[in-house]
């Protein structure tokens, strides 16, 4: 496995090969991005994965500083998935320039759930995906549906800028309790980390009852944001919406997912369940 810190020489490294398959990351790998990993390498092309805490998708009051940074384990991991290139660029190569291009996503879906409670989060994200796609020039591209909203957005960039990539949708994995693996997850105190599952439980649930018929979506909704608050959390969001789109469904025939954001002490989680 080659690690280069430099676009030029990733350039240089991947110009006689096959076009890639590309796991983009902030890092502080775990099992969800390595499950990425293997379905890159599966596909049978070169698989590059990056590692960048992107700034520019971080609030002013946000977790940049703090967010944690494991280079070596990380490129540990990617090895032993058998793994071809890691890139990984420091601020000056990936920004030289203050960004004065960016990526402004349709307000429509990137403006709500997530968007809202993170002003300017998706933009961020868009830009530095774009950027690193026009670096790697992958052929596929592998992002988890833990950050649910995060692939839908990017899947609707790539359609819409006519980008030459196919964006595949990897699986949430879960702890052994059903907790999302999240690099914040880390965050947690003990008693924070047992607390955290119940996020998923109420997902769970709420999307066991609408299968089973529930219509009163407004009020589940509600009844889970009280809830959380109850047990002590406190929730941006709880929100059943069409999977296509994020919108309110209209009737409750076409495939919906129940997403949520909650801060539990100073960790901000977010998880989903598809109906
Ligand atoms: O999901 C992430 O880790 C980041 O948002 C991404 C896609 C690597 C862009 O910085």
């Amino acid at each position: 496995m080659q690690v280069l810190h430099r676009i030029a020489d990733l350039r240089a490294a991947l110009a006689q090969g096959p076009r890639p398959a590309f796991v983009p990351t902030m890092g502080n790998l775990h099992e969800g991005h390595l499950a990425l990993a293997r379905q890159a390498k599966a596909s049978g092309r070169p698989v590059v994965a990056s590692i960048f805490v992107n700034r520019l998708q971080f609030g002013p009051n946000e977790d940049f500083d703090r967010y944690p940074r494991t280079f070596e384990a990380d490129c540990a991991l990617l090895q032993a998935e058998g793994c071809d290139f890691v890139f990984a660029p420091d601020e000056a190569e990936l920004y030289p320039e203050p960004q004065a291009y960016k990526v402004q996503p349709p307000p429509e879906l990137a403006d709500i759930l997530e968007g809202h409670f993170r002003p300017g989060f998706f933009t961020g994200v868009c830009t530095v995906v774009l950027k690193l796609f026009n670096i790697v020039q992958p052929e596929a591209a592998y992002f988890g549906k833990k950050d649910y909203q995060q692939q839908l957005v990017i899947k609707s960039m790539v359609r819409q800028l006519a980008l030459p990539v196919r964006i595949v949708a990897g699986e949430t994995c879960r702890a052994g309790d059903g907790l999302a693996l999240s690099s914040r997850n880390g965050y947690l105190s003990p008693a924070e980390r047992a607390e955290a599952v119940e996020l998923h439980r109420l997902l769970d649930n709420i999307a066991r009852v609408v299968r089973d018929g529930r219509t009163d979506v407004a009020h589940l909704e509600q009844e889970a944001m009280a809830t959380l608050q109850r047990r002590g959390w406190q929730p941006d969001y709880v929100a059943i919406r069409r999977q296509a789109d994020l919108l309110e469904p209209h009737g409750l025939d076409e495939p919906m997912v129940v997403l949520a954001a909650a801060k539990l002490g100073k960790t901000r989680l977010i998880d989903n369940v598809e109906i």
